[in-house]
């Protein structure tokens, strides 16, 4: 009500001056009428700012603001976090000289794709061995949180009668520079870029992706198995997501892979699952 004062008080004196008939008068009242509406303008203003900005005032230009940002972080990256002050959520950032965009280090919903990528020395540091009975490959790492997730998804598995291993699961950045390579020198630039991702833009660098085989078979060997079959079905509800589905190429940017796996929580999985989106479709929304 106090704001509505200025412009209540200066129509009256206008009012009063038209009715004397003097035309400097008139141009007087003229003018502090419009200094008075101004003066009201910079009021309402003022105050309107005011009120709502501690609430959401800045809810749009906040970096750190995404639609899932206070529910969707499980524990992991809050033990993970390498210093105080660290994100733990991929900010809103803008395309590096290369042209892609680095994601936060440990935030288990970063984009991963052909345009985003994780900063090359960004490794988890929470990262614990896999059983000798879960790894095809010698020895292994993931997450704490993702591999007790993994862990449990294997046993609901064996109790269905599968027995599902690991064959790779995290991969430091040079790990997956040599792995790209290896790709690139054996079917050449266009086929490994199917298949593969450059380093820095792997899943499998956040610690929360795995690689998963049964009896022996790797890789595309996977493909069609009753063990594949029983992934498609059942990951999500271990808070695991099939990252490149079959025939979503054009939108993942990857040829179908129904072994690679990644964590991203129980309640984040089933919304994915649900939604119908593929997991890139899905944290880029
Ligand atoms: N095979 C997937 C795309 C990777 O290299 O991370
Ligand atoms: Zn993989």
């Amino acid at each position: 009500m106090a704001k509505s004062r200025p412009r209540q008080a200066q129509r009256s004196t206008v009012g009063g001056q038209e009715k004397r008939g003097s035309w400097q008068t008139i141009f007087t009242g003229a003018i502090l009428a419009v200094a008075g509406s101004f003066i009201v303008l910079v009021i309402v203003a003022a105050d309107t700012l005011g009120s709502s900005g501690d609430g959401n005032g800045g809810a749009g230009v906040t970096p750190t603001d995404t639609p899932s940002a206070d529910t969707a972080t499980p524990g992991a990256s809050e033990t993970n976090s390498p210093g105080a002050g660290d994100p733990t959520r991929t900010p809103t950032n803008e395309p590096g000289p290369d042209g892609s965009i680095v994601v936060a280090c440990n935030d288990i919903l970063a984009p991963l794709d052909k345009q985003h990528r994780l900063p090359a020395d960004c490794a988890p540091t929470d990262l614990e061995a896999l059983p000798g009975g879960i790894s095809a490959q010698g020895s292994q790492f993931l997450r704490a949180e993702a591999l007790a997730a993994l862990n449990e998804m294997f046993d609901a598995a064996r109790a269905d009668g599968f027995i599902l291993q690991v064959n790779s699961s995290f991969r430091s950045y040079q790990t997956q520079a040599d792995t790209y390579n290896y790709w690139v020198q054996t079917y050449g630039k266009e086929q490994a870029d199917r298949t593969s991702a450059r380093p820095g833009h792997s899943e499998h660098q956040l610690g929360t992706t795995a690689d998963v085989g049964a009896r022996g078979q790797f890789l595309e060997d996977f493909i069609g198995t009753a063990e594949a079959d029983w992934l498609a079905e059942n990951s999500w509800k271990y808070g695991f997501i099939i990252s490149y589905p079959e025939g979503k190429e054009d939108v993942t940017g990857y040829a179908y892979e129904p072994w690679h796996v990644r964590y991203v929580g129980k309640d984040v999985a089933a919304d994915v699952h649900s939604s119908g989106l593929t997991l890139r479709e899905f944290l880029l929304r």
